[in-house]
């Protein structure tokens, strides 16, 4: 009878151990699918500033992509849970280098705003480096944390 309780117990932790873990892996592939998700609208923003900076004509539309960004890497600097590396191009050195990469965030975050003080200037050679300043905070967080290719 004593026995027969105890190995029931120990099967249901068991059971609840691996949905726990199954729950876990589910949380985990969302959290990279957001971050790419939310990568792709960067990238969709910076387009639209190049369009706005290509057209040579007002700038002040490129404020609105300016706070976009902003706010996506707000989102995206608190979407890298420990282990979170499955059908992920993010390196090991995001968690090894949690600092560095926090400040790669910062950095793309004070270019955000030199970009919404360019583009609400209205002057396009202000708002064309700004942008191009943008890039290169891109580019300094990808060359460190992200990997190159699939
Ligand atoms: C703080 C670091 C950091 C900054 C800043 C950053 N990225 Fe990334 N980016 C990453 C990482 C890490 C990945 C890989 C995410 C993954 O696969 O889990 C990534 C992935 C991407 C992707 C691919 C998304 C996909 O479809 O898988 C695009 C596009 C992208 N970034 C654009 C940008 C643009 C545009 C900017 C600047 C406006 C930017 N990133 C700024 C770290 C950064």
């Amino acid at each position: 009878m004593r026995k027969t309780l105890v190995v029931a117990i120990v099967g249901a932790l068991a059971a609840g151990g691996m949905v726990g873990g199954a729950t876990i892996a589910f949380a985990q592939a969302n959290v990279v699918k957001d971050r790419q998700e939310n990568r792709k609208q960067a990238g969709a923003a910076m387009r639209a500033v190049k369009a706005i900076i290509d057209a040579k004509g007002p700038t002040s539309g490129a404020v609105e992509q300016a706070a976009k960004l902003k706010t996506l890497e707000m989102a995206f600097i608190k979407m890298f849970p420990a282990g979170s590396t499955a059908d992920s191009k993010a390196l090991p050195t995001v968690w090894s280098d949690w600092a560095g990469f926090q400040a790669a965030s910062k950095a793309s975050d004070a270019a955000y705003d030199k970009l919404a003080v360019a583009a609400g200037s209205g002057d396009q050679a202000a708002l064309a480096a700004a942008f191009a300043d943008v890039g290169k905070t891109c580019g300094a967080c990808h060359d460190k944390f992200r990997a190159k290719s699939n």
